[in-house]
C-alpha cells in the first residue's frame, strides 16, 4: 500500500528536503501552503509539474495551522498515514517582536493539528518539529539529551515547549502515535536568508562580487551544534517508522561558535576565490542584532536516535560550510 503523508511547512527549508525524501521512498505527499501576496514556493517548485498538479504524487493545499477548519478539511480529504508538522514562525529573534502570533502558530497551531487528528482518526502518526531552543543553553547544562531540563529563553522556545508537552500529553492520554524530534540547528543552501549561517554565506558572495564591504552581525560568541538539513529530515522519517512513539534528539554532537562559522566560511572563500576576508576587516557588530536573551551553548547528544534507530549525520560541519559558501557564490539571490 502506498503511504500518504501530509507536510505542514512544506515551503520551508526542512519541508522541501522532507518532501524529496518521501517522494523518493514512494510516498504520496500532500503539502500545506499559505496564501501569500508573492509566491513562496521557490524551494519546492522543482517537485510539481504544474500549478494544477492534480493526480501527481505531490499535491499542494491551501491551509494554515492556526485555522483548524482548513486542517480538518485537508486531513479528511487526503486520509494520510503520517503527518509531519513542520509549520512554525521559526525565527527566534522575531519571536520577541511577535510573541503572541508566535504562540498562536507554534503552540496553539500544533494543538490544532493534534486535535484535528484525534477527532478524525487518532491512528494517524504525527511528527512534531521540536527544537533545541527548549533548553536553557547554560554551559553547565551541556551536552543536552532527551532528559535534560527544559528552560527556554525566548517566546519561540516557550511556545515550542507548550507543543512539546502537548505531544506527550496526547501520547499518554489517548495512546496516539505522536513523537517529538528535538532538532538542533540545521542548515543548507535552502536555509532562510535571515538565519545567521545563510546571512553569512550570502554576504560573502556579495563581498566577493564587490556589491558590499561588510557583514553586520550580532552575538558572535553563541555556540550552536550545526548539522545539514538533508541528514535531519532522514531522522524525522525514521522517528515515525519506529515501533513506538517517543522523543528523540537529532544533533551532530559538534559545537561551534558563530565566530567559528564566520572564520570557516572566510577560510573557504579565501582558499577558493583568492580573497583575503577577515573578521577584523569584514564583520561589523550591531546592537540591533543582539537578542534580549540568548541560548548560549547548544551541544546535542543524539545517542538514543543512533542506538534505537541507527541514525547518524553524514555531512560534517566543514562540508556544510563549504556547500553553503559555494552555493551562494554560484547562485546569487
Ligand atoms: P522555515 O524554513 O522557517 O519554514 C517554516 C515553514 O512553516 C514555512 O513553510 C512556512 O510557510 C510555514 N508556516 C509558518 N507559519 C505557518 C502557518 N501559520 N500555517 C502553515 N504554515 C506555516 O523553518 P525550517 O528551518 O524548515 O524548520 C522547520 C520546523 O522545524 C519549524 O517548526 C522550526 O521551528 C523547527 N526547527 C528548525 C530547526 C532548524 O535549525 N532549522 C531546528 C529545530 C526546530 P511560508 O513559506 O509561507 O512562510
Ligand atoms: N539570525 C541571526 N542574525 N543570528 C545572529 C546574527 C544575525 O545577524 N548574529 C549573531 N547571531 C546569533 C544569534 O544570536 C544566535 O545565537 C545564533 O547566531 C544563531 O541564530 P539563528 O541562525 O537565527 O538560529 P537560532 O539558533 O536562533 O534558531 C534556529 O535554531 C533553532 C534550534 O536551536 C532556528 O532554526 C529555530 O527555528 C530552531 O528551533
Amino acid at each position: 500500500m502506498q503511504k500518504v503523508a501530509i507536510i505542514t511547512g512544506v515551503t520551508g527549508q526542512d519541508g522541501s528536503y522532507l518532501a524529496e525524501l518521501l517522494l523518493d521512498k514512494g510516498y504520496k505527499v500532500h503539502g500545506i501552503v499559505r496564501r501569500s501576496s508573492s509566491f513562496n514556493r521557490g524551494r519546492i517548485e522543482h517537485l510539481y509539474p504544474s500549478h494544477e498538479n492534480v493526480g501527481s504524487l505531490f499535491q499542494l493545499h491551501y491551509g494554515d495551522v492556526s485555522d483548524i477548519a482548513s486542517l480538518i478539511k485537508i486531513i479528511k480529504e487526503v486520509k494520510p498515514n503520517e503527518i509531519y508538522n513542520l509549520a512554525a514562525q521559526s525565527h527566534v529573534q522575531v519571536s520577541y517582536d511577535t510573541p503572541i502570533y508566535t504562540g498562536q502558530v507554534d503552540a496553539l497551531g500544533v494543538l490544532n493539528v493534534i486535535e484535528a487528528v484525534r477527532i478524525l482518526n487518532p491512528s494517524i502518526k504525527i511528527y512534531q518539529a521540536s527544537t533545541s531552543e527548549l533548553y536553557s543553553g547554560d554551559p553547565e547544562q551541556t551536552p543536552q539529551n532527551e532528559n535534560t531540563a527544559m528552560f527556554p529563553k525566548s517566546p519561540y522556545g516557550v511556545a515550542k515547549l507548550y507543543a512539546y508537552n502537548m505531544v506527550r500529553v496526547y501520547r499518554e492520554a489517548y495512546g496516539m502515535f505522536i513523537s517529538n524530534g528535538i532538532l538542533f540547528n540545521h542548515e543548507s543552501p535552502r536555509r532562510g536568508e535571515n538565519f545567521v549561517t545563510r546571512k553569512i554565506t550570502i554576504a560573502i558572495a556579495e563581498i566577493l562580487k564587490g556589491k558590499r564591504d561588510v557583514i553586520t552581525l550580532g552575538n558572535l560568541d553563541a555556540k550552536r551544534d550545526w548539522g545539514h538539513a538533508r541528514d535531519y529530515v532522514e531522522g524525522m522519517w525514521r522517528i515515525l517508522q519506529h515501533d513506538k512513539p517517543d522523543d528523540f534528539v537529532i544533533s551532530t554532537g559538534e559545537t561551534h561558535s558563530v565566530r567559528e562559522f564566520v572564520q570557516e566560511a572566510f577560510r573557504v572563500a579565501n582558499e577558493r576565490y583568492g580573497s583575503n576576508l577577515s573578521i577584523e576587516k569584514h564583520v561589523k557588530i550591531s546592537d540591533r542584532l543582539i537578542r534580549p536573551n540568548e541560548v548560549k551553548e547548544l551541544h546535542g547528544d543524539s545517542t538514543k536516535l543512533k542506538e534505537e534507530l541507527g541514525w547518524s549525520p553524514s555531512i560534517s560541519f566543514k562540508e556544510l560550510v563549504f556547500e553553503m559558501v559555494h552555493y551562494d557564490y554560484e547562485h546569487p539571490s
